[in-house]
């Protein structure tokens, strides 16, 4: 196999490590998380969700490493290069192409709502929030959900900060992944974990850090296996197991060839068990933390958990109107926010661009365009969906999934459905297909290990297991 990808590669692991967890930490961790782990009622779903990270998670990433390095090419071409050397079937190059059409969806509304935050960052410097401390305490709630709807209610406006995240998404892309982010990222990433403790401080002081504490640890496996008891029949329902597992392989950027891009562009000698392993804890802190922040904002000003999409911009709002000096704070938040979100923006897109221009012959230039565009305008169906389209609901006779407007849609399939999905075939594949002999050359681990051992069972059994039972429960569902 050739020794280097075409596309440039990390200074050093540390490159990598670098640029995955600013794929993984996104807005996945501080607007997704959370608002998910309040709409799923707390404790279980978090506990889910970490089980789903340590024990899917991990072994999936270490996987779709694996493959990258192995192969040097863009997801389509790897797994096509990787089989043909193995002589097994190319059929599994489906996973490159699933990965295309997940990548294209996923981008279309992230860069939507990467909008909405770059929407406040000058709503936070021009201090709109700090006239909260004049309000009547029952009408705060009022003011900062008027300011929120106003902005997702108008297409225009939301049009233009989509239009303006995906142009910086596209000029990062046009100039090579490792060229411009590795840099960059080295600042950005430290400043964001900095920034999360001081507002965890804040949390802590200010708000009700125990009521939050609580509704994020205390486990209650009933209330989130059946949801909807009444005193004569209990339902067992598997949405809320779903939509954590989904959520664990959105939030790690897995099952659609984005971690499998970047491990293609790692030099020959990395450990991959252990630079994964830091990424999936940076991520895992990331999530932790925002909850960890917003939740006990949310108990002491008498919020509800459960606001959905709109929570992280209720909630932080208040906290900086507020806070002394929150103006600065909150621009500044909201600005490492935005750059999370850009960093994970561009692993989402990369495998594209990588296949176009390792197979049609595109320019860098070109290919960024191209897909930056159609991601573009795939996002209107996002940005009408939270105003002119608010009542389309698209399959109201599946009871699931009957109120889902079509944003919620392309959200639940794809962090749901597609991502597992993806997951479940790169642990198929590496687990059962790929000689064990390139497994463990790759890990740098001899099959005899225990590492390697454990690494193999958690993928040949554990992750397809778990991923088929919580999917075939979404066939129950439906
Ligand atoms: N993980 C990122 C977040 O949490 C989003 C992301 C980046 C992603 N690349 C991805 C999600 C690939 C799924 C697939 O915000």
């Amino acid at each position: 196999m050739t020794d280097t990808s075409i596309h440039g590669e990390w200074s050093s692991k540390f490159g990598f490590i670098i640029a995955a967890t600013g794929s993984a930490v996104g807005l996945g961790n501080i607007w997704k998380f959370p608002y998910m782990a309040g709409e799923y009622g707390g404790g279980a779903f978090v506990i889910f969700y970490l089980l789903c990270v340590a024990l899917l998670g991990l072994p999936i990433m270490m996987a779709e490493v694996l493959l990258g390095k192995r192969g040097k090419l863009s997801p389509i071409n790897s797994m096509r290069k990787i089989t043909q050397n193995a002589q097994v079937s190319s059929r599994w190059s489906i996973i490159g192409w699933l990965g295309v059409l997940t990548g294209f969806l996923i981008l279309s509304y992230y860069s939507v709502i990467a909008g909405w935050a770059l929407a406040y960052i000058p709503r936070l410097a021009l201090g709109t929030f700090s006239s909260i401390n004049e309000l009547p305490p029952d009408q705060v709630l009022q003011f900062v959900k008027t300011i929120f709807s106003n902005l997702i209610s108008d297409p225009e406006r939301l049009l233009a900060w989509h239009s303006l995240f995906m142009g910086a998404t596209v000029i990062v892309i046009a100039y090579g992944v490792e060229a411009g982010l590795e840099k960059s990222l080295r600042f950005m990433m430290p400043a964001l974990f900095a920034l999360l403790f001081i507002l965890l401080g804040y949390s802590m002081v200010n708000g009700d850090f125990m009521a939050g504490f609580h509704f994020m640890f205390d486990i209650d496996f009933h209330r989130f296996f059946y949801p909807h008891c009444t005193p004569t029949a209990c339902e067992f329902n598997g949405e809320a197991p779903l939509a954590a597992m989904g959520q664990a392989f959105f939030t790690l950027s897995l099952g659609m060839g984005a971690i499998m891009v970047y491990g293609a562009y790692l030099p020959k000698h990395a450990k991959i068990g252990e630079i994964t392993a830091i990424v999936v804890i940076a991520d895992t802190l990331a999530a932790l933390l925002a909850g960890l922040i917003i939740f006990p904002i949310v108990f002491s000003n008498g919020l509800d958990p459960n606001q959905g999409v709109g929570l992280v911009f209720h909630t932080l709002p208040i906290a900086f109107g507020k806070m002394l000096g929150g103006s600065i704070f909150g621009a500044l938040f909201f600005l490492l926010l935005v750059l999370a979100a850009w960093s994970s923006a561009i692993s989402i897109i990369e495998p594209i661009v990588a296949w176009l221009i390792e197979s049609k012959k595109m320019s860098r230039l070109s290919a960024a365009l191209l897909c930056g565009g159609i991601a573009w305008m795939v996002g209107f169906v996002t940005i009408l969906s939270f105003n002119l389209w608010q009542e389309v609901k698209l399959l109201p006779m599946i009871p699931l999934l009957a109120d889902k407007t079509p944003f919620d849609l392309i959200d639940f399939f794809t962090s749901n459905v597609m991502l597992p999905v993806g997951g479940l075939l790169i642990a198929l594949f590496v687990g059962w297909v790929l000689p064990a002999r390139i497994v463990s050359e790759e890990l740098e681990m001899t099959e005899n290990q225990l590492k390697y051992r454990f690494f193999r069972f958690l993928l040949r059994f554990i992750a397809p297991l778990g991923i088929g039972l919580v999917l075939l429960n979404l066939v129950g569902i439906l």
